[in-house]
């Protein structure tokens, strides 16, 4: 037990940055906002979202269609002004189901069947003789050349559908809408879901400059005072973010990956690999005989067996014996009488990988807020939507007093909101703010 206890104590010290590594992270990810910006090369994309922030004011019906990883949200939202709003209706369609057997995700699907089938479920929510302005949250990097034009770059978070990377995913779903007589449906604006979560908050708070997702994937978007159109979001992709500490289980998790070399910083914190990161890490410290002798579960030795759900059960079980770990390697893993220290180990290998997750999101906002208030002179709201934020034990307030300790004397300047919705309810913002043809030539 003395070498397990060793080893544990190696692999914090590999994977927790001390504030002098989270400070040098900040002021990199400064670095390449900046060169991004300037054309320069970078990890960041910084991508103009050509819309700026709403007044609070902006009223009216809309349509929301909310496309990030394997589900399909569609909400209708009716915006109140002086920041207010109701959902109407809402409905999430899942875009793979086992037992259906369909997946819109998958290298086997195409454009027309992912978008067909969004419009048909378009179509099973909206009334036939009303009008309706559409929003639309598309949560993948895509370059905009008006707020209602958007071209995919690349695919993330493992999806694969063919034909839509380098399209004009808006026209995609106009053409998928008339296929299916949508005619009352209107696309008005495309967004990022960060921008989403920006501009939801901001609807209500206008402090709020700093918009992110902490969920399946994560990216954060802005507010650049320095933009030629003043005010402008920016959408960073700094999922792509890629000067950071690796360790070697990242650099095997990324090898293995879809996109080698890709989405770095996405692949150290968010939820879609933090499951990913503690089985590899437990399938070496199974394979060194430290735990689990002999397991040989398919559980730790087949990619993604282990999801940012289990990763919550291990960091919500605060039992003495770790009664809910156990049962877990019991029932899902068929590994009987684990021992205490084991299960000790196995929350404790969790925590240390959702740790770093934390202090690397965290510095990334050091770095963007270092960007818009050098001197730190203002108050500021970072929006924050997404599953790893909302429902990992400690998640939130591990983020929240790690940028704080940051920010030092400055830390009640800047306040961290959970958002909820935000990707969504912000595609009715964006459409109304469309509507007005707000920064969209
Ligand atoms: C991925 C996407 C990005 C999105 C984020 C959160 O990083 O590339 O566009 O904002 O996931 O969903």
């Amino acid at each position: 037990m003395q070498q397990l206890a060793n080893e544990v104590r190696k692999l914090r010290s590999k994977f927790i940055l001390s504030e002098a590594e989270m400070i040098d992270t900040a002021k990199k990810f400064q670095r390449a906002m900046q060169a991004g910006r300037e054309g320069k090369g970078s990890s960041l994309k910084m991508l103009p979202a050509f819309l700026a922030k709403p007044t609070g004011n902006e009223k009216g019906v809309y349509l929301a269609v909310d496309l990030g990883g394997t589900n399909v949200r569609v909400m209708i939202i009716e915006l109140k002004g002086k920041g207010n709003y109701k959902i109407l209706d809402r409905h999430a369609f899942p875009l793979k189901n086992s037992q259906k057997s369909y997946d819109f995700t998958s290298e086997t699907s195409s454009a027309a069947a992912l978008f067909g089938y969004i419009a048909e479920r378009i179509k099973s929510m909206v009334a036939p003789n009303s009008f309706y302005p559409l929003g639309f949250t598309f949560s993948f990097p895509s370059r905009q050349t008006a707020v209602n034009q958007a071209v995919l770059i690349k695919w993330t978070k493992e999806i694969k559908t063919p034909g839509v990377e380098g399209e004009d995913v808006s026209k995609i779903l106009a053409g998928a809408l008339d296929d299916k007589n949508l005619h009352q449906v209107v696309p008005r604006a495309i967004i990022n879901d960060t921008v989403g979560t920006l501009l939801t908050a901001s609807y209500r708070d206008p402090c709020t400059d700093i918009g992110s997702i902490c969920g399946t994937g994560h990216n954060s978007c802005y507010v650049e005072p320095q933009a030629l159109t003043s005010g402008e979001v920016i959408n960073m992709e700094s999922g792509n973010f890629n000067e950071l500490p690796f360790t070697s289980y990242d650099t095997r998790l990324d090898k293995q990956s879809d996109i080698p070399g890709e989405q770095c910083l996405e692949k150290m914190v968010s939820g879609k690999y933090i499951g990913e990161l503690t089985r590899i890490i437990l399938q070496d410290f199974i394979k060194q005989n430290l735990i689990l002798n002999n397991n040989q579960s398919d559980i730790f030795f087949s990619p993604y067996m282990i999801k940012a759900e289990d990763i919550s059960l291990f960091l919500a079980d605060e039992s003495s014996e770790l009664t809910g770990i156990f049962q877990w390697l019991q029932n899902v893993c068929g590994a009987s009488g684990a021992l205490l220290e084991e299960r000790i180990t196995l929350r404790t290998i969790a925590s240390i990988v959702v740790t770093r997750s934390a202090q690397l999101v965290a510095a990334s906002y050091f770095g963007v807020l270092q960007h818009i208030d050098p001197r730190l002179e203002r108050k500021h709201s970072i929006a924050i939507d997404g599953s790893l934020y909302e429902f990992t034990p400690g998640y939130a307030a591990k983020l929240e007093v790690t940028l704080k300790n940051l920010l030092k004397e400055k830390s009640a300047l800047v306040t961290l909101k959970l958002t909820k919705d935000g990707s969504g309810i912000g595609a009715a913002v964006a459409a109304a703010l469309g509507d007005k043809g707000q920064l969209n030539d």
